[in-house]
């Protein structure tokens, strides 16, 4: 999740300021991606000596938002914001911590040195798997808990023991690269090499945007190997030029994504795996060490047409969408170095409840609160808390919580689950219970929200920033959260052994399974065209994939405008039956688990008034495809997590009917008060501030 952003100015006066603004403001358009820290490094005060070695580096971090880091740059005041810098290299970053808690220290840029005046920074994201033996080579004092700092720490090292004084910027990175595997996208800045740019990326992106008020001589860059070979046989007129940039006043971006950058210009680079993008004298030059066979020697600028919306939403119609297809990634990012998937270790660690799991431990009862899909994320993990905690679970509405004037003691442990953090009722039932003297637990999804702030602990789901207003990858990443919150309360539980490692297994497994569960979009976008005319929509299950109806249920009546109700299939005698006839279309959740018999049951009584279920089963279910009208396969894992598999099929079908109907679920308002972002058709009561906006 980390980002990067960097700036380079050639013969193009900025002043400081305006430097701060045009990295802070990268920054910004990347924050959609999720993190936690901030830091930027950019020139120090201009020294009045010759010797330009002398130039320091100014490195100012900070935990928290982009906001936060924005605040501080303007307290530094030995800095002075008017100069004018007519050249000059400033890089950004934001850091979502893996290795190491998010702190100012452990915030990237990372740097060689301590002392300002002979710094490398360095930036870094992307799984850094192994850095060969680097730490033993470098002798070196590391401050922060980071694998990135290796990487500044290396380069200083090789730096310190070149053969002689010509060596280049990009050669001391190319060793630097040689020596790292895994993923990562970097840029780097030095005070021995002022007002140059290096860039290098494997497995993450990186993109390179170009702004001249002059033509640029080439729209295509030939490829420098080490070998000397310079790719030139392209037929292009300019075939000698070898570099973008003539050393005319010229400005470049550095960029995970190009979001960041069309807001200044649409010509843009994109880098391939291992290839070191060079800035020197205005000047742009792409290295690389050798020629691999069909590899394409040359880099084109492109001129991209697309708008920021559209870059953000990349290849989908609909921020929805988008969500709801990013959640192999997030369930990952969700578990990313809190579960240990070795078999002789079972291990949970979820770092901002450790402290507090005795008291947790202790207590009488769990209670769970949120709102609407929150709240939903309870009621899916309900049963599975109360088998690994061995307490009683209660889920509340926020706003039925409060209305009932709930009794609360200072022995119970109350849940806040909210994927904004911001939500008036969940945060209104926390002062609530915190007034009652109870521990309160934050389960949010935004890093320095409310509910983050006041709780005494919690969890960050991290599944990245949702901005369809339809929660979708919020609520699989709560329900991992929970299962997970779980496993640690039951880690010295001898009984619940085995079925710890039944769960940790198939969490293991489950990006996977949503992978598959997401090649069945084509299928239920078929379903949905038979079922957008309809006036009403059911949704039935029980156990373990109840919440799973509720929140189907839900997400049709908020993206599609229809009728629908998610129905307990145990309630269905006792009232709902009388819905049901051959009109009513009627989605069934029957999974292989300990209600698969019940469920088979309720079933008989929708067929027997004539009502043509949709079944969304386990692969392979023969019994129940017969009786279907349709099915939905779905690949089976462990009971307590079906309900993440049986989930999807359901938030994409409410997208599809959504459009089928005629709904743009890509449009956007800012609520006119908090100025919140949000994905709704039509009037809508703003989630963060409850003002009802009028949408034309
Ligand atoms: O941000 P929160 O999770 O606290 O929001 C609670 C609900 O407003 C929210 O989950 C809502 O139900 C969803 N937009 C439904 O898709």
């Amino acid at each position: 999740m980390q980002r990067i952003f960097a700036y380079l100015n050639y013969r193009v006066p900025r002043t400081r300021k305006e430097i701060f603004e045009t990295l802070v403001k990268g920054l910004q358009r990347l924050e959609y991606r999720g993190y936690d820290s901030a830091g930027i490094a950019v020139d120090g005060p201009s020294k009045t000596t010759s010797d330009q070695n002398n130039n320091s580096i100014c490195l100012i971090k900070k935990t928290g938002k982009v906001k936060a880091l924005d605040e501080e740059l303007y307290k530094k005041d030995s800095l002075n914001l008017d100069e004018e810098l007519c050249t000059h290299f400033g890089i950004a970053h934001t850091r979502w911590a893996t290795h190491g808690e998010p702190s100012a220290l452990n915030s990237h840029p990372q740097r060689s040195d301590k002392d300002n005046g002979k710094i490398y920074s360095q930036s870094i994201y992307g799984i850094l798997i192994e850095s060969k033996s680097l730490k033993n080579k470098s002798m070196y004092h590391f401050e922060s808990e980071t694998d990135t700092e290796v990487i500044p720490k290396l380069i200083k090292y090789i730096y310190d023991n070149r053969e002689n004084d010509s060596i280049t910027f990009s050669k001391l990175v190319e060793r630097v690269i040689k020596q790292l595997e895994g993923a990562f996208a970097l840029v780097f800045k030095s005070r021995h090499f002022p007002g140059e740019a290096v860039a290098t990326r494997r497995g993450s992106p990186m993109v390179i945007g170009v702004r001249s008020e002059h033509e640029l001589l080439t729209e295509h860059i030939p490829v420098q190997y080490n070998s000397g070979e310079l790719y030139s046989s392209f037929t292009d007129s300019s075939s000698n030029i070898n570099s973008v940039g003539d050393g005319r006043a010229v400005e470049f971006y550095f960029a995970s994504d190009a979001s960041a950058i069309i807001e200044h210009t649409n010509k843009v680079l994109y880098m391939e795996d291992d290839d070191i993008a060079v800035v020197t004298g205005g000047k742009l030059s792409i290295h690389r060490m050798n020629r691999q066979a069909g590899e394409d020697p040359v880099r084109a600028i492109m001129t991209l047409q697309m708008e920021l919306q559209q870059i953000m939403k990349g290849n989908f119609d609909a921020f929805m969408q988008k969500e709801i297809f990013e959640q192999p990634e997030s369930v990952v990012n969700t578990m990313r170095g809190r579960l240990t998937f070795l078999p002789s270790v079972l291990s949970v660690v979820l770092g901002g409840l450790k402290d507090h799991l005795k008291e947790i431990k202790r207590c009488r009862r769990l209670i769970m609160i949120g709102c609407g899909t929150s709240f939903h994320a309870a009621v899916a993990t309900r049963q599975i808390l109360e088998e690994l905690t061995e307490l009683p679970v209660m889920v509340e509405l926020a706003s039925d919580f409060l209305d009932r004037i709930t009794p609360v003691f200072r022995d119970d442990v109350c849940f806040f689950i909210s994927q904004s953090g911001e939500t008036a009722d969940t945060l209104m039932a926390l002062r609530y219970c915190k007034d009652r003297g109870a521990l309160t637990v934050g389960v949010t999804n935004t890093v320095g929200s409310s509910i983050c702030r006041e709780t005494d602990c919690g969890v960050h789901i991290n599944a990245g920033p949702e901005i369809g207003v339809a929660s979708t990858k919020a609520y699989t990443s709560q329900f991992v959260s929970l299962i997970m919150f779980g496993l640690m309360m039951s880690e010295d539980r001898l009984s619940l052994q085995k079925r710890r490692e039944e769960i940790i297994n198939s969490l293991k497994m489950l990006p996977e399974l949503i992978k598959k569960v997401l090649s069945l979009d084509e299928k239920i976008k078929a379903i949905a065209n038979e079922l957008y005319q309809q006036r009403s929509l059911l949704v039935m299950g029980r156990g373990f994939n109840y919440a799973t109806c509720l929140e189907g249920a839900l997400k049709i009546k908020e993206i599609t405008y229809m009728h629908s109700e998610g129905i307990l299939a145990g309630e269905l005698k006792h009232g709902p039956l009388a819905l049901v006839d051959k009109h009513m279309p009627v989605i069934m959740i029957i999974m292989r688990d300990a209600c698969y018999t019940k469920c088979q049951n309720a079933l008989q009584q929708v067929t027997a008034r004539s009502g043509r279920p949709i079944i969304i089963c386990c692969q392979d279910d023969t019994e129940l495809t017969k009786n279907a009208y349709q099915t939905i396969e779905l690949p089976q894992t462990v009971d307590c997590l079906q309900g993440i598999l049986s989930v999807i099929p359901l938030q994409l079908m409410s997208f599809h009917l959504a459009v089928l109907r005629g709904y743009d679920v890509s449009i956007q308002h800012n609520c006119s008060s908090c100025s919140l972002l949000t994905t709704v058709q039509t009037d809508f009561i703003c989630q963060n501030c409850e003002l009802f906006i009028y949408s034309p």
